[in-house]
Order: C-alpha cells, then structure tokens, then sequence
C-alpha cells in the first residue's frame, strides 16, 4: 500500500476526477497536515483505507477531522472503488473531542463557544460543511466499509453509519451520546440510524445513550457482521474483495438503485431498474 495515494512524492493528494467541479476539489491535503489532524490515508489499487489515527485520544474527531474526510472524498483517486474506514488502537472512535465543549476549543480550530455566535445562515452552512465529510460515502461510485472495534461514540457512531457496510468486532461499543451532552446527532447518523432500526428503537438508542454490543448490532441490522477482533482486519479485506468482483458500472447502477429504492413505490423502482437495465444491456453489446 502507498500512503497519500494519487499522490507525488511530497505525500500531497491530487485532485481526483470525482468532485472535479467542486470548488473545494482545488484544495489538496499533505500527508502532514493530515498526520497532524490525525488521520492517514492509503490506497492500494482499487482500495482506500481512511485511518483514524489519535489512538491516544480514542480517535476523537474535531472539526477539522471532518473538513478533511471531505476533503479527502473531494479528491478520492478515480480507480477507488472501495473506501475502507477504520481506527488505529483499541476504539473506532470516541467522537467529538471534549476539548470543543471549552471555550477555548481545539487549538486552532472551533470550539462550540465560538460557533454559537454565528448567524443561522453562516451556522447552518459550517454544519453543511461538516456533514460533508460524511455524506460522500454513500456515492454509488464506491462502496464503503467501516471496521469498528471498541467505542464507537457519537460522531464516531455516526462516521461508522455513513458508511455503507458496517463489520464490528465483538468487542464493540455503539452509543449515540450526543442527547446525554444536550445536542442532538448532526454528522448525518440520524437517517441511517432509523432506516437500519426503526424510529422506535432509533429513539430508545439515542435518548438512553446506551451501549449497542456487537450480538444487538448483528440482530438490529446496525452490523453485517461481527467478529473476533483478531480477524477483523481480515474479514474487512475478504469483504472488500469480493466486492472488487464485481462489475463495476453495474456495482454502481445496483447501488445506485437500491439508494433510491426506500422512497420510491413499487412502480416508481420498477421504472428506475428499467432505465439502469437499458443502459447496462446497451453498454454490454456495445463493447462486445
Ligand atoms: N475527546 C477528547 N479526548 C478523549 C475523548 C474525547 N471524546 N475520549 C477519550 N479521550 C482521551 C481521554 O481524555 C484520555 O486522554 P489522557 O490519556 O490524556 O487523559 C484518553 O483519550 C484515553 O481515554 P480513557 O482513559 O477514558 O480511555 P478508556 O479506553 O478507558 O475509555 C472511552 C474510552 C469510553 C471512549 C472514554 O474515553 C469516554 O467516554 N470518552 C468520552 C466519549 C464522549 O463523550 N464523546 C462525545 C460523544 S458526543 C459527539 O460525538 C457529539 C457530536 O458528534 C455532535
């Protein structure tokens, strides 16, 4: 694996062809800047791995961990079709850093005190931008994988919920603490969250901030699938490799569909595989 991929020699992200119209897509990001937010980033061929990487703080996440997930989604190399998202140490992710709740926050960075004073619209567009580095791991283009050992936290919950699959080891810890500190879930979790459970159980998690184990995890639909947490590295891999069989266009057409499947009626979904079918069958006889 290389670190930084798509990258030159200094380890700084190219802009990729995905998001390539995006205004934010002109920014790259160093290996450094993102060592010092405290993440890592590697590609190997048609595999990224996003790494959260401050084991010593539990992989706390700031706002500047998800200005760089956009970026990184903003500049996510074209032949990735697999983005893997996992957590050095013993926890995914203890969520929010606690240091934002002081008035002096993170250094350099927000600290709630201080956004508290926007305006609702200049507020609400820094929340969009946090949301943003989540919100790109649902493209149909890739599938997205989290690896989720040990706490899972609020926003680290939610990191693991953005994703499209969910492998846990058996020791993890899910729990959606934010009602318990007087906020509610905003990096996206909330949808998922309800699409996987139910409202009713959706709420019974969120408002008692309890922890989720990986045999409820399974049970609930939060988890795909729980294992020792020796083999979850492998289990990821096996996982992603056999998505990598697949034929991509129709790998993307299929999730594509399925997204967009929970909202539609019957005849709306039946329509849509339709549209997808026609372009797949002509794009099969056209290159045949
Ligand atoms: N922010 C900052 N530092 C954190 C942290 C966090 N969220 N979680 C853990 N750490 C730090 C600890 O302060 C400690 O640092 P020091 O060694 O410098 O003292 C280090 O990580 C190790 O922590 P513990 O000794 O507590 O480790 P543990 O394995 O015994 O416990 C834990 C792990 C259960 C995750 C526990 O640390 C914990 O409960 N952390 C707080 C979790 C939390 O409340 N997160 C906020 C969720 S809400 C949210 O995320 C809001 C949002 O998105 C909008």
């Amino acid at each position: 694996p290389v670190s930084t991929a798509g990258g030159d020699e200094d380890g700084v992200l190219e802009v990729g062809a995905m998001g390539a119209n995006d205004s934010s897509a002109t920014e790259t990001i160093s290996t450094a800047e993102l060592n010092e937010i405290g993440l890592r980033f590697e590609v190997d061929g048609e595999i990224a791995t996003i790494v959260l990487d401050r084991p010593d703080k539990r992989n706390a996440q700031t706002s500047a961990t998800w200005s760089a997930l956009a970026r990184i989604g903003d500049n996510l190399p074209e032949q990735v079709r697999v983005v893997v998202v996992r957590g050095e140490g013993p926890s995914f992710s203890a969520g929010l850093d606690l240091s934002m709740f002081k008035p002096e926050g993170v250094p350099g960075q927000d600290s709630l005190a201080a956004v508290a004073t926007l305006d609702d619209t200049a507020f609400d567009q820094r929340i969009a931008e946090f949301q943003s580095g989540f919100t790109w791991l649902r493209r149909p283009e890739i599938v997205s994988i989290a690896a989720v050992q040990g706490h899972a936290i609020g926003a680290g919950f939610q990191l693991a919920l953005a994703c499209d699959l969910r492998i846990v080891a058996d020791d993890v810890r899910f729990c959606m603490k934010e009602p318990a500190l007087g906020l509610v879930p905003d990096l996206t979790g909330t949808k998922p969250l309800v699409d996987l459970v139910g409202v009713s159980r959706a709420i019974e998690i969120c408002l008692t901030a309890r922890i989720v184990g990986a045999v409820e995890a399974v049970q609930l639909g939060l988890a795909e699938m729980a294992v020792p947490a020796g083999e979850l590295a492998q289990a990821v891999h096996d996982l992603a490799t056999a998505l990598l069989a697949t034929d991509r266009a129709a790998a993307t057409a299929t999730k594509r569909l399925l997204q967009g499947a929970p909202a539609r009626t019957l005849a709306e979904q039946s329509a849509a595989e339709r549209v997808e079918q026609v372009a797949r069958i002509r794009a099969l006889f056209a290159s045949s």
